[in-house]
């Protein structure tokens, strides 16, 4: 909590301000505060937790992993932050034996610290999170983002929006996945899916929706791990839906 909250301070102070941007990929950035943020983030773990294995998204990846594993994403929302827009966080999930035990997600513009351990709940602030129950995909507010490679790849989420768009009550796309999953936790959303995401972007925020007894799985419906590269995450009461709009896209896109 201590590493999240202070590497969203960091990124607050510099939000606004003169930073370097290059790229990592046509559409794909990283920012001095990107870098700046792990670097707080790993230095902190390592002089704490100095036998524990670190994957951040960029530059620390101490595998094989170990035992025990922190999965950070220093910036989750690095193209919004890069343009000023107000929505990005930090996300750090804390891995033993394969398993997320702890997740925590800071959104440092709204204050608002997600955190979960597992088989203990989910929590903002400290007040208990619960997700929605919202029982039909048309009463529902959905979350989706868009996959890096979308200039090329045809596996670029775009008819799966479409599919959504015409059966949900809405569709967001905010920018941070760490955020859209902890908004179903909270139940600001109903359901999140999107594809080719990493596990920083998933570690803490998937255990935080389950924690707040929502539901986690693959397009097909089984349990997804952070390390699958395609979610959908929602209430549980909207999810067979979901799961039967997406099947119906994918046949239909063939
Ligand atoms: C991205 C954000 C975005 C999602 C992308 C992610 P980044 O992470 O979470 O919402 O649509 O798939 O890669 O690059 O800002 O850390
Ligand atoms: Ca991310
Ligand atoms: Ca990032």
């Amino acid at each position: 909590m201590e590493a999240v909250q202070g590497a969203g301070r960091l990124i607050r102070e510099r939000y606004d301000t003169d930073f370097a941007v290059s790229h990592k990929g046509v559409i794909n950035l990283v920012t001095e505060v990107d870098l700046a943020s792990e670097e707080m983030i790993v230095a902190g773990i390592r002089k704490a937790f100095p036998s524990h294995s670190i994957l951040a998204e960029e530059k620390h990846d101490d595998s094989p992993a170990g035992a025990v594993r922190w999965v950070i994403d220093p910036l989750d929302g690095t193209t919004n932050f890069a343009h000023g827009y107000p929505v990005f966080s930090v996300s750090i999930g804390l891995e033993i034996a394969g398993e997320v035990e702890w997740g925590a997600v800071f959104d440092p513009l709204r204050n608002d610290l997600f955190t979960a351990r597992r088989g203990e709940g989910a929590f903002c602030n400290g007040s208990a999170l619960r997700v929605s129950e919202v029982q039909s995909l048309g009463a529902g507010l959905l979350a989706t983002g868009f996959p890096y490679d979308i200039h090329t790849s045809s596996e670029n989420n775009l008819s799966n929006f479409c599919a959504f768009a015409v059966r949900a009550q809405g569709i967001r796309r905010s920018g941070s996945a760490a955020i859209d999953l902890c908004h179903v936790a909270a139940g600001r959303l109903d359901g999140f899916w999107e594809l080719k995401l990493n596990p920083w972007d998933c570690a803490a925020g998937f255990l935080i929706v389950r924690e707040a007894g929502g539901m986690v799985t693959n397009f097909c419906g089984r349990q997804g791990s952070i390390y699958e590269r395609e979610v959908i995450a929602s209430n549980g009461l909207i999810h067979q839906e979901m799961i039967a709009v997406l099947e119906r896209a994918h046949l239909e896109s063939r």
